[in-house]
This record gives C-alpha cells, sequence and structure tokens, in this order.
C-alpha cells in the first residue's frame, strides 16, 4: 500500500471535502479569501480529513456529515498552523512562504481566527452536541498545548514527561478527534469510539515524535519547512532531551546552553550529542510504539480496505519524510 492508494480509496469522499472547503472558504472580505485560498491550497497532506473519512467509512458509515466535519477538522489544523506560524516565526511551510512572512501577523492571525469560527459555525450546523463537545474541547486542548509549549521554550529542565503531554494537547488530540468523529457520526458503540480515539492519539503522539525528528533530520525541499527551527527557538523536544541526559558532562552543557539560548550557534556539537547518543533512534523508537499501539487500538474493527489504510497512515507518521 502507498499513501496514493489511500487518496484513491476515499477519492470521491476526497473531492468532496475539497469541493467544501473552497465553499465555505469563501467571504465578502477580500483579504480572508486570499490568505485562506493561499494556505488552504499550498499542499497539505490532508491527513487529519483523511482519517476522519476513513474512520467513518471502516464502520459503515452512508451519510454525508464526514465530508463536512473533515472539511471543520482542516480547517482547525489550518488556524492552528497560522497561529503557530507566527509563535515560532515561521518563515517557511508547505515549501512556500507562510502567510505571516507574506501578508504579516496581523492578517494571519486574524485569517486564523476566521477559520476557527467558521469551523464552529459549520460544526453547529450538524446539530449535534458530542460532536460539539469533541471538537470545542480538542480546539481547547490545542491551545493549552502551545501555551504549555511557549512555558517550555528556552527552560532546560523540560522533562520528558513535560514535552508528552505538549505533544498530546497540541498535536495528537485532533487526531484523536478525527477518528473518534468517525466513529461517532457512523453510531457505533461506545467501544468502537473508545478504539477509534485511542487510534488517533497514538498516531498523533508518532506523528509529532517524527515531526520533531525530521527537525534534525530531513532536508527544506522534503518537509517544505525550515530545519533547526526548534533548536534555533530553543525548544527541548525529545531528540534535545534525550541528547542531554544521555550525552558527557560537556554535550550536556552545551545542550543546555542551547537550550536556554536559542539561536543555531550550537548546531554542529548539539547534532554530534544527537548523533553520538543515539537521540534520534531513540526518538523514532519512541514513534514506533505509538504507532503499534494504534494499530493495536484498531484489533476491534471489522477488517476492510478502510482499516487497513488506517493502519498503514499509522506506520507511514512513522516512515514519513516530509
Ligand atoms: C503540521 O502538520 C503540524 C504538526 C502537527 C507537526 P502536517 O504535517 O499534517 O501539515 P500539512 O497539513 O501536511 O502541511
Ligand atoms: C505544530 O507544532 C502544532 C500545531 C499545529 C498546533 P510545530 O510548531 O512543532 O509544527 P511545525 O513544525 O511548525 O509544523
Ligand atoms: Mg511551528
Ligand atoms: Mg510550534
Amino acid at each position: 500500500m502507498t499513501i496514493e492508494d489511500i487518496y484513491a480509496l476515499i477519492a470521491s469522499d476526497m473531492e468532496g471535502v475539497n469541493r467544501c472547503i473552497q465553499t465555505r472558504l469563501q467571504s465578502e472580505v477580500v483579504l480572508i479569501n486570499q490568505i485562506g485560498t493561499y494556505i488552504i491550497n499550498s499542499g497539505g497532506k490532508r491527513l487529519r480529513p483523511i482519517i476522519h473519512l476513513l474512520a467513518a467509512r471502516s464502520l459503515a458509515y452512508e451519510g454525508s456529515q464526514h465530508i463536512e466535519l473533515a472539511t471543520v477538522i482542516e480547517f482547525i489544523h489550518t488556524a492552528t498552523l497560522l497561529h503557530d506560524d507566527i509563535v515560532d516565526g515561521s518563515d517557511l511551510r508547505r515549501g512556500k512562504e507562510t502567510a505571516n512572512h507574506l501578508f504579516g501577523n496581523e492578517a494571519s492571525v486574524l485569517v486564523g481566527d476566521f477559520l476557527y469560527s467558521r469551523a464552529f459555525e459549520m460544526m453547529v450546523e450538524v446539530g449535534s452536541m458530542p460532536v460539539m463537545d469533541i471538537l470545542a474541547h480538542a480546539t481547547n486542548t490545542i491551545a493549552e498545548g502551545e501555551v504549555l509549549q511557549l512555558l517550555n521554550v528556552h527552560d532546560a529542565d523540560t522533562t520528558e514527561a513535560r514535552y508528552l503531554e505538549v505533544i498530546h494537547n497540541k498535536t495528537a488530540k485532533l487526531f484523536e478527534s478525527a477518528a473518534q468523529l468517525g466513529a461517532v457520526i457512523a453510531g457505533h458503540s461506545e467501544e468502537e469510539a473508545q478504539a477509534m480515539k485511542a487510534y488517533g492519539m497514538h498516531l498523533g503522539c508518532a506523528f509529532q515524535l517524527i515531526d520533531d525528528v525530521l527537525d534534525y533530520r530531513a532536508s527544506s525541499e522534503e518537509t517544505g519547512k525550515n530545519i533547526g527551527d526548534d533548536l534555533a527557538e530553543g525548544k527541548p523536544t525529545m531528540p534535545l532531551i534525550y541528547a542531554m541526559h544521555h550525552g558527557n558532562p560537556e554535550q550536556a552543557a552545551e545542550i543546555r546552553r542551547a537550550i536556554e539560548e536559542g539561536g543555531l550557534e550550537r548546531i554542529d556539537k548539539v547534532c554530534a550529542a544527537i548523533e553520538s547518543t543515539g537521540a534520534i533512534d531513540y526518538t523514532a523508537d519512541c514513534a514506533q510504539i505509538e504507532a503499534d499501539k494504534a494499530i493495536e487500538a484498531l484489533s476491534i474493527i471489522p477488517a476492510s480496505d478502510y482499516k487497513d489504510a488506517l493502519s498503514f497512515l499509522a506506520e507511514f507518521s512513522v516512515r514519513r519524510t516530509y
């Protein structure tokens, strides 16, 4: 199986989602259309909507709410990216200039707000209290995760546990909701909804662990983002935390200073420490454990091509280079 097979498996649903995205992005305000269209058509992987569609289909859902909800989920994701790129001072995403870089922070904040609130209008239209409950809670948790991370920046005493809490909140929660909502709209048992929820949560943790590996390992051509941003920001992610705790005293001191001061002056020494301590392998192993748990959570879901695709995406989250 490849990622292309998955796009083919849900091609008509995805067409519906893309149509819905374009329609619901519209506004009378030109700048909203401009920035909204710029970011949403800039070639994201659409992983969260795909997971939602697959989860619903794997539980034999036959309605049309999955199209609206997949759109809502992608809008929330896009809003978080608009805000995140400002907070992180990023100027490259999806291989293009970020919206904040091109249009300015003010416009990016406000269009992010537009996308959040449009997502909330749409989820009200779906008219299901459990759906609104899950998405409202997820959005709130993402915000908490980003703020929690802000507190960890430049703090070299950030523990692995605190890092894991951040990635659970800022990233895994939306994957969790995407999968869980597939079961909720399919009207399935609590057991199946919980299985989907666990699948999404574990996949999301794996996904962010690898994102944090890629920040040290990949190339900008592959990820479409600037490499080394986390170190430049003094962001204590898993590879750094591990290398600091397992390096020799000199390496530990170097990483501590790198976290506290940010910048890229120490990148060579930091990368050498990450290399010699096996911090990348350790982080990738943690991601693999999460992906295995995601697949294990699907064991009670009936066999189908959709279920196989969900399993594949858990593995993809670990193997990905972009
Ligand atoms: C980026 O997510 C933000 C993270 C949680 C790491 P994606 O890698 O899914 O972003 P796009 O939508 O494909 O660009
Ligand atoms: C993105 O986290 C988290 C959210 C989407 C809220 P990062 O800051 O680690 O992701 P990238 O590297 O900018 O995509
Ligand atoms: Mg960022
Ligand atoms: Mg960030």
